[in-house]
């Protein structure tokens, strides 16, 4: 175990830049005041102040100019386009997207970042049910990367799920992967797409996935559609983090008040729409909009409000549920809901809050402003609003919206179950050879993906008797099964859960450790979807079927978490997973890799 976190290759980011990019690496120091201090190491780097300076230019804009990454381009409208056509005829829609490493200052200091096609957030991908959809995937990072379909249902397209180490190799640089799958005609609603390839997606790699249909509940009922990406965000790449997050010392704690081994680096800033406190939504008034709130972020549940504005919820992670009035959504990590809000107050600018919960980080981090604001303006020009917060009282429990909130308006009761599954998951201290590390655990096991055999390639060959390595856990099925999960937490966090693959039903949740008894579960059509949050020290019951061939993930959608090791796998229909499609080009690929098991 001692070599399986020391970073190298695929999964670390930021290991390779200083190789690739020497010549004009410019390192951002945190500014003082307004004036931005580059440190620039390199012959061009002198070259480039000699001609900086010697042409009179600002210093901050002749190093922009002259650096070989190009600077990231911040979408400016996140509202729909409402000549979309919502339709039961289906299409094609073919995509390209460009990953690569970009200057950007999302929340006003610059840095590194990953990004899609030198957009941040990524380009909307916008399909209808039963659409199919062609992404080609251009990998310019130094790195391996893979792009998955949060939501996505994959029903003989699991080697398209895009998850390192289960359904796929890296992407390795200078490649491109052609992801191809039909979306499930009974899937509509608010998804989103980002790397699933260690902490990548961390550093910008993340964009929005809306699937209309004429047969959403929903569809007609309201004027107009926005998103609202909420994340978390930090000043420095996240692989250095990811590995001192692993190490035995834990993250440098110097600004965090003392070493916290074990601890997740809590974030700098808070974005929404890709900004920290400048983005706008220019609306009209008296229109009701469909705000589709999605927490793009890596450990930060957030609040989010609008001030003097009810917002009506409506769907939560694709599933339309019953209305549902309320001041503020808390939205987890990898969450979605859409909220009806009608602009039909007085005239002017009001606060959209996306309020990120500090309290369920392990560290603080002073210098974090965990109010983060954008304007909403109608009928009047923007003005800085100076509206008030909803005064009741915010608990900060770090939950979900109460369950009895979530009601499908699709009514669906789950099938009696024919089998039952305990996990644990854990936290522990690990002796390696090297010292000690903090792991993530479910049962006994920490994952680490296997970048050169993932479990889909191993199952395609090897079927239902695959052995796998002792880093995996996976859960194997050869008929269709209804599953019991049930998940116990040994630590005091709560943790955003999500399975791929699946829509599952939330049968109950609570304190402390499970103790079966069926009274304690619901199964009037309860709750629907693909990721919920698991309380500190308590146990959530969900309930799925095993009717989708092929490897999924179930993981804590915490990039630091997943990364540590808190993911386990379900093989489904085994049996069904060795008639597959694969394509040649997902096994040529991981012959390309480099060898070996390297970090998540
Ligand atoms: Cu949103 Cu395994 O991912």
């Amino acid at each position: 175990m001692s070599t399986l976190f020391s970073l190298s290759k695929e999964g670390s980011s930021g290991d390779h830049e200083g190789l690739a990019l020497k010549e004009t690496r410019i390192t951002p120091i945190r500014r003082s005041g307004r004036r931005k201090l580059f440190v620039i190491t390199g012959i061009a780097g002198t070259i480039v102040v000699v001609l900086a300076l010697a042409l009179g230019l600002g210093l901050g804009l002749g190093l922009k100019k002259t650096s070989n990454m190009s600077y990231v381009t911040t979408n400016s409208s996140f509202l729909l386009d409402q000549n979309f056509v919502v339709t039961n005829i289906t299409t094609t829609r073919y995509y390209e997207f460009v990953i690569s490493e970009a200057t950007g200052s999302p929340n006003g200091f610059e840095r590194t970042m990953l990004v899609v096609n030198n957009q941040f957030p990524g380009p909307l991908v916008e399909v209808n049910s039963g659409d199919e959809l062609v992404v080609n995937v251009f990998n310019q990072l130094p790195n391996g990367t893979t792009i998955h379909w949060h939501g996505q249902l994959q029903n003989g397209t699991n080697y398209m799920d895009g998850t390192n180490g289960i359904t796929q190799c890296p992407i390795p640089p200078g490649m491109n992967f052609t992801y191809r799958f039909t979306i499930n005609p009974s899937q509509y609603g608010t998804f989103w797409y980002h790397a699933h390839a260690s902490t990548q997606y961390t550093d910008g790699i993340y964009g929005p996935l809306v699937i209309h249909s004429p047969s959403e509940p929903i569809f007609g009922q309201y004027d107009r559609d926005a998103l609202v990406i909420l994340s978390d965000w930090y000043d420095v790449m996240s692989s250095g983090l990811l590995t001192q997050y692993l190490s035995s010392a834990g993250i440098d704690g110097s600004n965090y008040g003392g070493v916290n081994p074990g601890a997740e680096p809590p974030p700098d800033s808070g974005l929404i729409n890709g900004k920290m406190n400048g983005s706008s939504f220019d609306l009209e008034p008296n229109l009701s909009y469909r705000l589709r709130i999605i927490n793009m972020g890596t450990l930060t549940e957030f609040m989010f409000s609008v001030d003097s504005h009810v917002l009506s919820v409506v769907e939560a992670d694709g599933i339309s549920i019953e209305p549902v009035n309320v001041h503020r959504v808390p939205i987890h990590v990898a969450q979605r809901y859409s909220v009806i809000l009608t602009t039909n107050q007085t005239a002017g600018s009001y606060n959209v809050r996306g309020e990120m919960q500090s309290s369920c980080y392990k560290l603080s981090n002073p210098n974090l402003n965990t109010m983060v604001l954008a304007t909403m303006t109608y009928g009047a020009s923007p003005t800085t609003p100076n509206t008030q917060d909803w005064s009741d009282a915010i608990p900060a429990l770090c939950l979900d919206l109460n369950s009895t909130m979530i009601v499908p308006q699709i009514a669906m009761d789950p099938p009696n179950s024919t089998d039952v599954v305990q996990v644990f998951m854990s936290f522990q201290q690990t002796i390696q050879s090297g010292g000690t590390q903090t792991l993530a655990f479910m049962n006994s096991t920490s994952w680490l993906s296997d970048t050169t055999n993932p479990t889909l390639l191993q199952m395609s060959k090897a079927g239902i008797q695959t052995t796998f390595d002792s880093n995996q856990l996976v859960v194997v099925n050869d008929n269709i099964t209804v599953f019991d999960l049930i998940l116990n937490n040994y630590d005091d966090a709560s943790h955003p859960f999500h399975l791929h693959g699946h829509v599952f039903w939330i049968l109950g949740e609570g304190d402390g450790s499970y103790t079966s008894g069926v009274s304690q579960l619901s199964t009037t059509n309860p709750p629907r979807r693909d990721t919920l949050t698991l309380p500190g020290y308590g146990w959530v019951a969900i309930r799925f079927i095993t009717d989708n061939p092929g490897l999924w993930a179930f993981h804590c959608h915490i990039g630091w978490h997943m990364a540590a090791g808190l993911l386990m796998q379900f093989a489904d229909l085994p049996g069904q997973i060795q008639q597959l499609q694969i394509p040649s080009y997902l096994s040529d690929q991981c012959a390309q890799q480099g060898g070996g098991v390297v970090a998540n």
